[in-house]
């Protein structure tokens, strides 16, 4: 059962006495929570888990609010800029600026959730841009992310967006709500405050999909269902869930392997991944409706549905192949304790051979490559990420749907502004992008070589990005190779940021 979002508003008759209420508590939530996706703990649960003795002393008052929630808001609004007066930006920062910042605390609990929150981070051009010479220990956010897209694979930096190319972006805030009216007065009067002092370079509009897409990515498929259950703050850790240490998300933190050279101030921070990347709707329905398996039994629409889950390893419902190989099943799919209980190896059949046997989950698969779970021998590999991103952009149009064929207009661009958590950058997004997704041998050891991943793998180095081979993907001949000719994902750019703990901004960062 799901929490009933009602507030009990104990504080409201108080609160509207003030002229101007700061702070007025909601009734609805700023967050999704699809049966399929892990439901956060509850404020008294993430305190419980906080004091264990392993993790004791997550601050998370002070880690900011979006880094362990997941992908889970309803509208999100990432709005990109560059600092043009420090001194002028400093003294906002460390006071009004730093007053709107919403820890993790306060999304747990609808009632304690601001009208929109407020989150902040910087790049290192923006940590220079204010004077903060402190080494964060990351190369990949050193350097930001421009300098690393031939290692991601991204052909070129054509498709970019020119304010991600360069340098130039010193700073993100990220603004969620329930409504866009809400996110859209708390730009205005972020800007209010910092007036000329900044200036916007790009932003990008998220939104949760409309109706029973709720969850669910561009393509059609549910997401945000296996993220890390991380010790300090997870209570309830789901069958198949990943368990990291604190440290791998948090720098600073228990587990991070710098933690000791770390700048003191970082401590519970966590650098934020960004990157837009644009799904070729019509594009990848084409494909795959050309591609229907052949699997006897099954029907034609089955087929079809067959084939696009196996490029993903999970059904759109979110159920996993390796647990329902032919056909789809909601009930497993709607059910958290069950839908993520999987590691892809299948000793309970007689003569299973793990490193040839494709019939459930082809070792392609996005969740395969990305999570390569028993693969490796070990679950934990040290290298996971907290997946917090959001679609972007307008629904399928039908002149789109009919043409198969995303629309050039600018205004019609859709994907996903992905953004992913960790602390370390080469640990987690550029080691999965780099050494597991693009990697066409990887997973090694396998009968067959698997190939990229089929969503959003890219042969690194190359400069034509398509075509792209996998294979594993028809069950009746897993050598088969399919030649991927169109790009359903392309890279449209990105930053490496660093979100700071919240003390920070009236600590180091206004200084
Ligand atoms: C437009 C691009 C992308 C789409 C459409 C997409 C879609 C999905 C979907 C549908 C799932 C399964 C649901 C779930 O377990 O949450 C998933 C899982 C995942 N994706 Fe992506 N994804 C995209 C980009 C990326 C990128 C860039 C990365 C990292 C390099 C990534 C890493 C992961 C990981 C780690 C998982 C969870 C695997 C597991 O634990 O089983 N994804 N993605
Ligand atoms: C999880 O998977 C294990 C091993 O397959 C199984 O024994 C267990 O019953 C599953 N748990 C649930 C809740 O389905
Ligand atoms: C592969 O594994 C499936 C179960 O996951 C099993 O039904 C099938 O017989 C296996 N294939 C071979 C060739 O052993």
């Amino acid at each position: 059962m799901k929490v009933s979002y009602i507030a009990i508003v104990i504080g409201l008759a108080v609160q509207s006495a003030l002229a101007v209420p700061k702070f007025q508590p909601r009734r609805t939530s700023i967050l999704i929570n699809p049966d399929a996706q892990p439901d956060l703990p509850s404020p008294q649960n993430a305190r419980l888990a906080g004091v264990t003795p392993a993790n004791a002393g997550l601050n998370l008052n002070d880690i900011q609010g979006d880094i362990l929630i997941g992908m889970k808001k309803k509208k999100e609004l990432f709005f990109f800029f560059s600092i043009n007066d420090a001194a002028t930006f400093k003294s906002k920062l460390s006071s009004d600026i730093k007053s709107l910042i919403t820890n993790t605390n306060q999304l747990l609990s609808v009632s304690t959730q601001p009208i929109t929150a407020v989150n902040i981070a910087f790049s290192q051009a923006g940590l220079t841009a204010l004077g903060v010479s402190d080494n964060l220990g990351d190369a990949g956010f050193q350097s930001g992310q421009f300098a690393d897209a031939a290692k991601l694979g991204d052909a070129g930096t054509t498709n970019w967006v020119s304010g991600f190319a360069g340098t130039k972006i010193h700073g993100v805030f990220l603004l969620a709500s329930d409504t866009v009216d809400n996110v859209n007065n708390e730009l205005a009067s972020l800007q209010s405050i910092l007036g000329s002092s900044i200036s916007e370079i790009h932003r990008v509009a998220g939104a949760a999909r409309p109706g029973n897409e709720e969850g669910h990515e561009h393509f059609g498929f549910m997401d945000g269902i296996s993220q890390p259950a991380v010790q300090g703050f997870t209570q309830n850790v789901l069958n198949g869930q990943a368990t990291v240490a604190p440290g791998e998300l948090l720098v600073g933190e228990t587990g991070d392997s710098l933690q000791s050279s770390r700048p003191s101030w970082t401590t519970g921070g966590s650098f934020l991944v960004f990157r837009q990347l644009q799904q070729m709707v019509p594009e990848f329905n084409k494909y795959v409706a050309n591609h229907a398996l052949s699997v006897p039994g099954l029907t034609a629409q089955e087929n079809e549905d067959l084939f696009g889950a196996r490029l993903i390893g999970r059904w759109k419902s979110g159920a996993p192949i390796d647990l329902a190989p032919l056909r789809d099943d909601t009930d497993l799919a709607n059910d958290n304790t069950r839908n993520n209980n999987f590691t892809f190896n299948h000793p309970e059949v007689p003569g299973f051979v793990f490193a040839s046997n494709q019939t459930n989950c082809p070792f392609s698969a996005h969740i395969r490559k990305t999570r390569p779970r028993a693969d490796l021998g070990s679950e934990n590999t040290g290298h996971h990420i907290m997946r917090a991103g959001i679609p972007y952009g307008p629904e399928v149009t039908d002149a789109e749907t009919s043409a198969q064929q995303s629309s050039t207009d600018p205004a019609l661009e859709r994907g996903l502004a992905f953004v992913a958590y960790q602390s370390n950058i080469a640990q987690g997004f550029e080691f999965m992008q780099e050494a597991w997704v693009n990697n066409a041998n990887f997973i090694f050891g396998k009968t067959t070589p698997p190939g990229v991943d089929p969503i959003i793998g890219r042969a690194a180095g190359s400069a034509a990005e398509t075509p792209r081979d996998i294979s594993g993907t028809d069950p009746l001949t897993p050598t088969k190779k399919f030649s991927l000719d169109v790009e359903f994902v392309v890279s449209r750019g990105g930053e490496y940021f660093f979100s700071p703990p919240i003390s920070a901004l009236s600590g180091v960062l206004s200084a």
